[in-house]
Parts: structure tokens; sequence; C-alpha cells
């Protein structure tokens, strides 16, 4: 979970009257970066390697003193692996214009704000029983692969990243990553299963954010965040899962094999990219196979700025050095066009509820009993509880919003609350998050009330409630359901004797709260969530939908246990707390990075193309009952469609053999940015340092992708398809589910191919009718044991092309 946002004003400490608003802007040179030369020249040793990247280095460092007034900037960092720039915080304006003018600059970007987008997951998927023994068993799951965490650190301490005796360090010349110490981050902390730690704060510091104390020095993780991803990821199998004295259960990564390398760059408030930027060319320096980034823009990009953008460009040139990029959708949803994950590099993930529940009941005096929502204990006893209204028992000059919310205990009448159940309203004032049931839980402790009630406000209606997941101390539910609400004040107001002023002065009404703790597997699942970003993707400079399907995969993400630092500065909800339950596509990423890890390890060779091929047309499109997967539109479930899920929700079992793979690389996607309607051919040579072909026959629809996506159809579109074998012997028909209003052929119509070959599909679409909507429908490779699924997405803009 996270968002790059509106850039803040900051303090300088340096006064400058004439330019008080000091900013940091992210520079890139002409000049090839270390990573660029290794393809061609290879270094002759890591020596020249070095030598080299200081070289780089001291080049920023010379350009700026030679071009730059002394005092007028401070430099931050250079990048000198994936990119050759540097970041400079710049307290003068003309610092700017002369960087713009001068040769060997390529490009100048302002910094951006980001944003972090915010456990039985692995039984759901299938891990233990089927994937885990073929890998070496559970610790051996994800051996050898190592992910690079770009989130906000770790907290070395938590069982989840132990290692045992038996587990040793990486044996791998390969990563090189080295281990930061400092502050509640010890050299121990580095035990073999972390295996990298490195903070990056220079951009956050300059821009006037970061705080010492909150944030600490070091790779731990202040906030929690951090350590939540990396332990759904890779963290270790069966860690109990207790909270508040209450055990809920077992928590694994994915692949608790997989070892953690830790790059900080994300805080409580967010970071900043040129601290993401850092971290990225760091971790594939270092040679981290996967790179888990649940973080992105705070609004969508659209236009040449999008894909051209320095941290977009670096993950397609983090692609190139073989690197799977694995980044949250966002949590803009259900709106459509709400990713913030857009790249066609990128493997982008879309977030699902699971078959897990909880969910609390009351039971009235009458014998009426509602259920909603709350992890809370049950009311002590197999006895009734008397109810009341807040506003019945607090001092009558309190205002009506501040007692009816429950968020300060001094309006309450003591002898009137002790050991009831207070009736508790959801008011505006939690929509806008100047009240949370954190607080009314404390308010209750502290009056000594027996427990709470939440009831919904009908001014209001049935919203999604927020904080409804937090872990409670006292027994308490949240009604989150309009009738169940007014039934409860009916029989309350019914029990309930009044004097003539209105005054209550009996209160009958009893009821009693049952555990809500264990947890339910129930229900239709996986279901997309509702704040999951939707596609189609992000608009081109001529504001069209441009070719590419977002998200690709979907993974669960909501209501996830995972490790958290008990003393983070972060949510208040889950303060103090070792694990946390929490949604996001933030939680939906690191599944799929820990899966991408088990798909690694079995198929070392496999780039991320390859990995991410495998994880889309293996994809479930049917739930676990066999019907369609549902999508949380905003009060109802509609079917979902890939805009929702992408290829489908991850099937780990079948993305391990998936038979064909769409093979990419990095020449086509050069192809494709040339080809993007309205793109400046001349600022994609700058950006990716090839210039674009002068006859462009290709189409952004015929990047190589495991999908089909046409956002305006009109008469007829060819487009190209190659197939890699990458299995045993086996024929191959293809069956086509036509989007509505298209018609769709494809040549040949069944085939076989040679070990390692290729194939090449010609798909031919043709409008039929405009249908005004985005249509769906598949293409289908049916061998014997494989079945490889392709999801096809189009706009009719005409019927005709004539
Ligand atoms: C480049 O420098 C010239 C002269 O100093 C100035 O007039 C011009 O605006 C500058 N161009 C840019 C793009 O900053
Ligand atoms: C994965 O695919 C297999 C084979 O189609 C199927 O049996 C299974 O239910 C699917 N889902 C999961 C979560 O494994
Ligand atoms: C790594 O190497 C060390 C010594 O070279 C050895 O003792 C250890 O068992 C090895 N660990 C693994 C996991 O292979
Ligand atoms: C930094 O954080 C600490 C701990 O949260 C807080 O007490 C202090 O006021 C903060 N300092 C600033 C300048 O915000
Ligand atoms: C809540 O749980 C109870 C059993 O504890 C079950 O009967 C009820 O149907 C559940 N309600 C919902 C909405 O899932
Ligand atoms: C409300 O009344 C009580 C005494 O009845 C008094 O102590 C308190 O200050 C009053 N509060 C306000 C906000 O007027
Ligand atoms: C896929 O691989 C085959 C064989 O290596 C190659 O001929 C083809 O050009 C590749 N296609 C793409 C789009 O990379
Ligand atoms: C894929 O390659 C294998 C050999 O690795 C071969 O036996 C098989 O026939 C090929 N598959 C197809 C679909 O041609
Ligand atoms: C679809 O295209 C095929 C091949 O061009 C043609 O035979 C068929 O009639 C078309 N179907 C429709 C509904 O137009």
């Amino acid at each position: 979970m996270a968002l790059f946002s509106t850039f803040l004003l900051c303090f300088s400490t340096v006064i400058n009257l004439v330019f008080a608003e000091a900013k940091v802007y992210m520079v890139l040179m002409e000049d090839k970066p270390t990573f660029s030369l290794t393809t061609k020249q290879k270094y002759m040793s890591d020596k020249d390697y070095t030598v080299h990247k200081e070289q780089i280095s001291s080049s920023h460092t010379i350009f700026l003193e030679s071009h730059l007034q002394k005092g007028s900037y401070t430099k931050l960092y250079s990048y000198t692996h994936l990119l050759n720039g540097f970041a400079i915080h710049v307290t003068s304006k003309e610092v700017l214009s002369i960087l713009r003018n001068t040769t060997g600059v390529r490009s100048v970007h302002e910094d951006v704000k980001i944003e972090k987008l915010t456990t039985h997951t692995p039984d759901f998927l299938g891990l233990p029983a089927h994937i885990w023994p073929r890998l070496g068993g559970v610790e051996g799951a994800g051996e050898g692969v190592v992910i690079g965490f770009i989130d906000t650190g770790i907290n070395p301490n938590h069982p989840s990243f132990m290692t045992s005796s038996s587990s040793g360090f990486l044996n791998s010349t390969k990563f090189k990553g080295k281990c930061d110490t400092g502050e509640l981050f010890p050299s121990t902390a580095c035990n073999g299963k972390i295996i990298g730690a490195q903070y990056f704060a220079h951009g956050a510091i300059a821009n006037g954010e970061f705080n010492a104390t909150r944030d600490v020095s070091s790779p731990y993780d202040a906030d929690g965040h951090g350590s939540h991803t990396a332990s759904i990821a890779a963290g270790n199998h069966d860690i109990r899962v207790i909270v508040d004295g209450f055990d809920y259960g077992a928590a694994s990564g994915m692949a608790p094999g997989a070892r953690i390398a830790v790059y900080k760059a994300l805080y409580t408030f967010g970071g900043y990219m040129s601290d993401v930027v850092a971290a990225v060319d760091q971790a594939v320096e270092d040679g981290v196979d996967i790179l888990s980034l649940s973080a992105g823009p705070s609004s969508v990009p659209s236009g040449d700025s999008a894909f051209l953008d320095v941290l977009e460009l670096q993950l397609l040139f983090a692609t190139k050095a073989g690197v799977l990029v694995v980044q949250a959708a966002g949590n803009g949803g259900p709106s459509s066009s709400s990713v913030i994950s857009f790249s066609p590099w990128i493997t982008s993930v879309a977030a699902s509820i699971t078959d897990r529940k909880y969910n609390t009941t009351i039971v009235l005096g009458n014998g009426q009993s509602f259920t909603g929502t709350g992890l809370s204990p049950p009311t002590d006893g197999e006895i009734d509880y008397n109810i009341a209204a807040a506003a019945d028992v607090c001092v009558r000059n309190a205002t009506i919003i501040t007692v009816d919310s429950c968020q300060n205990p001094e309006p309450f009448i003591r002898p009137l609350v002790y050991r009831r159940l207070i009736i508790c309203t959801y008011t505006f004032e939690y929509e806008y998050e100047a009240a949370s049931i954190a607080t009314v839980a404390d308010t209750m402790m502290e009056i000594g009330a027996a427990g709470f009630i939440i009831t919904l406000d009908p001014n209001i209606g049935p919203e999604v409630v927020k904080g409804t997941m937090l872990t409670l101390q006292i027994p308490a539910i949240v009604l989150n359901d309009m009738q169940a609400s007014s039934a409860l004040w009916e029989y309350y107001n019914a029990n309930t004797i009044r004097d003539k002023r209105g005054q209550a002065v009996a209160f009958a009404a009893k009821a009693r709260i049952l555990d809500g703790r264990q947890a339910l597997y129930t229900g239709q699942a996986p279901v997309v969530a509702s704040y999951s970003s939707r596609g189609p993707d992000v608009k081109n400079a001529l504001m069209q939908t441009v070719d590419v399907l977002k998200p690709n995969v979907m993974a669960p993400g909501t209501s996830i246990w995972a490790a958290w630092s008990p003393d983070s500065e972060g949510d208040k909800y889950v303060k103090g707390q070792s694990f946390a339950l929490i949604s996001g596509t933030s939680m939906a990423t690191p599944h799929i990075a820990g899966i991408a890890a088990l798909i690694k390890q079995r198929h070392p060779k496999w780039g991320p193309d390859a990995i991410t091929s495998a994880m889309m047309t293996t994809a479930d499109r049917t739930g676990h009952s066999g019907a369609p997967i549902l999508a949380e539109s905003s009060n109802e479930l509609i079917q979902a469609t890939p805009f929702d899920f992408g290829a489908g929700s991850i099937n780990v079992s079948q993305a391990m053999k998936p038979g064909l793979i769409f093979n990419v690389t990095f020449k086509h996607y050069v192809q494709f940015l040339c080809a993007v309607p309205g793109i400046d051919v001349k600022s994609v040579k700058k950006a990716v340092g090839v210039a674009c072909p002068t006859k462009n026959k290709f189409k952004c629809s015929d990047l190589n992708l495991a999908s089909v996506t046409i956002s305006n159809l009109v008469g007829k579109r060819k487009v190209i398809r190659y197939i890699k074998n990458v299995s045993h012997k086996e024929k191959y028909t293809v069956h086509i589910k036509e989007p509505l209003g298209v018609n769709v052929t494809v040549v040949p119509e069944s085939f076989r191919i040679k070990r390692r070959g290729s194939r090449r599909l010609r798909l031919v679409f043709e409008a039929i009718e405009a249908t005004n909507a985005y249509t769906f429908g598949e293409m289908v490779l049916k061998g014997k044991k494989h079945i490889v699924r392709v999801p096809l997405a189009v706009y009719v803009g005409s019927a005709s092309s004539s």
C-alpha cells in the first residue's frame, strides 16, 4: 500500500529569501549506468565494478561542483546501477534552469510522495498439501531465492524471521547485499533468514518529513507494514498468532525457505520517490531475484509521464536485469481505471477476500439475535447485561454528537454505566476519522462498561465501517447493517422507562455478546475486494486507454494476519501487537512475490516474463465452489471481470507447470513504448537509450503479454502472440470465447512445437457490433495436461472500418 501524492512544502535549514521553498529533484544523466555496460563489456572483477561505480558517483559530484554555486544544493544520492543520475536538494531556483540547460543532463524530475498501500492464507491457496512437499518441505520452499522488499524495514526480533540452527546462511555468490546496523538493529539481526538490510532516508530528510525518534535511523521497522509484507512472502512456517492473550491460529509465509533482503525507504508517513529509486538501484545491484513493492503513487498518472517516469523506467531496467517486479495494484477500487501500477513490465496485484470470516453475534433478552463484526471476547458468563444508550447515561449538558460517538469518558455518569453494554453510534466523525472504534474501546474500559454496541446512523446509512477488523480487549459488536441497528434501538426503546422530560429512569433491555474471535470458513471465495484498484489501464497523451491488461493477477489481501512491530508508531488500531490483521493490495502483493519465489526455485532459469505468464495463464476464474468469481462493487456482488482480477485468482499448483509461456524481452517493451499513441518518440529514446524504429507497425496490443486488450477496436485488428513450450509432449487446440460484439479468429487452430521451440499465433479481432463498453472473452489453449488461458478485453469503438 503506497502512493505518491502531491509534493509537500518542506522546511529548509538554509535560509534563502529568494527561494524559500527548497525541493528535491531527481536528475538523469546521458551517460550509461553500470548495469547497461555489464551486458556488453563484462567486468573483469568485482573491483573493476566498484571502481566504475565510484567513477560514476564522482562524475556527478564534479558535474555539480563545476556547474552550480557552492551551497545552493546538496547531493542526496548518486544512482549508478540501473540509472545514471542523482537526487539533489536545491535551495535556489536558478539551479533548476542551469540543470535543464546543461549538456549531459537527460531529464530532471521533481520528487514525489509515495504512499504505502495498506493468516490462514497458505492453506486457502493449497500450499502445504500440494506444493511445499515437492520443494524440499516447509523449510526448503523457496530456498535459494532472494526477495527484496522496498518497504518500512523489518522487525528482526519477530518469530517469523528467526532462524533455526539447521538453516544456514545463503551460500550464494550471487547476492552481495550488506547489513547496515544501527538503532534497534544489531549485527545479529541479519541471521541467515534476513540476509540484507539497508535504509534510504535522504529524500525524506530533505523533504522535512523524517523524524529520527519516530522513524528510526536503521533498517528497523518502526511502522509494522514492512514486517507484515515480508512475513507474508517469506515468513517462517507455523508461527502462532497470539494477540491480547488469544490464539488466532498459525501464520506462515508463502515461501518459508526464501531469503529476505530489506530496503527501508518507506515510513509511517509514506515515502519519497528519490529514496525508493535509491533502494531499487541497490536491491538490483545486490542481486535480488524478486522485488516486492507494496507502494505506489497516490493518484493515477497519465500521458508520457506515466511510462517514462523515473521509477517506471528504473523498474523496466530492473526487469531487463532479470528481476521480477511485483507491485500492489492500488487501493482505489471499486472505481474503474483506478490502478496505480500500470506498466506492462510490472506484475500488478489485485486483492481478494478469502473464505475466512469473523463475525460477532449479539443475543437480546427477547431471544432475537443479530450478527455484526468485531474481534472481541464474549461478555462474561452465561448472563445478560443491561443495555444503555450513551445519551441516557451521560451528563445532560454534553453535546449529543460527542456523547453518541463515545470518544470521551468524561460525560459518562459512572454508576449508570458500570457493567452495562453501552450503545454508541457510528457518526460522521468516524467518516472523517475524528472518531475511531479503538477510542470507543478505550473509553468503555475506562468507564467500567461491560462492553459496547455500535449502531449505524440512519443519516449515513450502511457505509463501509472503518476499523471493524480491529482486535478488542472488551466485548463489542458493530452492527453494520441498518435493519439490525433499527431493531436494536426498537427493542431498547420499548424496554426503557422514561420520565416526562424524556430522561431514562429504568433500563430493562438486556443482551449478551458472543465470542467474535473465532474464525468461520464460509461463503463463496475468493471475492475481489471492494478497495482493490480496477482497470482499464492508464491513459496515453491523447487521453486514450493504453492496450495493457491491469491488474495482472489476484491474491488474498483482506484480513491477513502477519507480523508487526509492537512499538510501531503507525496504526493506532494495532499498536503494541506483535501481529496485525490488516487489509490492502499491500498484503496481496507479497503473496505473489512469495509464490513467484517458489516458481523461481522450481525453474531457476525463468525470467520475469515467464514467471508472470505462468501465474496468469493458470489463474482461476472460478471460486472454490466452481461458480465464477464475484467482485464487491458499491453495495453488491457482481461477476468479476479481468479489470477486477486480471487473469484471475492465483492457482499455485498450476502456476508451477504452465506448459506454455508468453515471452517478452526488453526490446519488445521499447517497441511498446514507441507505439504508445501520442508519445514523443524522442523522449522514449532519451529515456531508454534506444531509438524507436522509423517504420513501426507494432501496436501496443502486439506486446507479447498473456492477455489481449484492445481499447478502441474499429473494423479489424490483427494481433500476434508467441508462445514457448516449457513442458512435455503435448498437442494443443485453440478455443475462443468471444467478447460480445467481436469475432475472433486464430491461426493455427491446433499446433505442436519443438522442444524449447516457439510458435506464432495470429489472432484477428473483428468488430461486429458497437457495445459502448468493454466486453470480455478468453482464448484457451488446451493440451492433455495443460490449460493455458488468455483473457481478452475489447472495446468496440465502431463496427466498420470504412
Ligand atoms: C537556458 O539558458 C538560457 C540562457 O541562460 C535561458 O535563456 C533559457 O531559458 C534556458 N533554458 C532552459 C530550458 O532553462
Ligand atoms: C487450482 O487448479 C486445480 C486444477 O484445475 C484445481 O483442482 C484447484 O481447485 C484450483 N484451485 C486452487 C486454489 O488450488
Ligand atoms: C553454507 O556453507 C557453510 C560453510 O561453507 C556450511 O557449513 C553450511 O552448511 C552451508 N549452508 C547451506 C544451507 O548449504
Ligand atoms: C518526533 O517523534 C517523536 C516521537 O513520536 C515526537 O515525540 C516528536 O514530537 C517528533 N518531533 C517532531 C519534530 O515532529
Ligand atoms: C455468523 O456466525 C454464525 C455462527 O456463529 C452463523 O450462524 C451466521 O450465519 C454468521 N453470519 C454471517 C453474516 O456470516
Ligand atoms: C456540565 O455540568 C457539570 C455539572 O453538572 C459541570 O461540572 C460541567 O463543567 C458542565 N460541562 C459543560 C461542558 O458545561
Ligand atoms: C520468444 O522467443 C522466441 C524463441 O526464443 C523468439 O523467436 C521470439 O522472438 C520471442 N518473442 C518475443 C516477443 O520475445
Ligand atoms: C514441447 O517440448 C517437448 C520436449 O521438451 C516435446 O516432447 C513436446 O512435444 C513439445 N510440446 C509441443 C506442444 O509441441
Ligand atoms: C467470423 O469470422 C469468420 C472468418 O472470417 C467468418 O467465417 C464468420 O462468419 C465470422 N462470424 C461472424 C458472426 O461474423
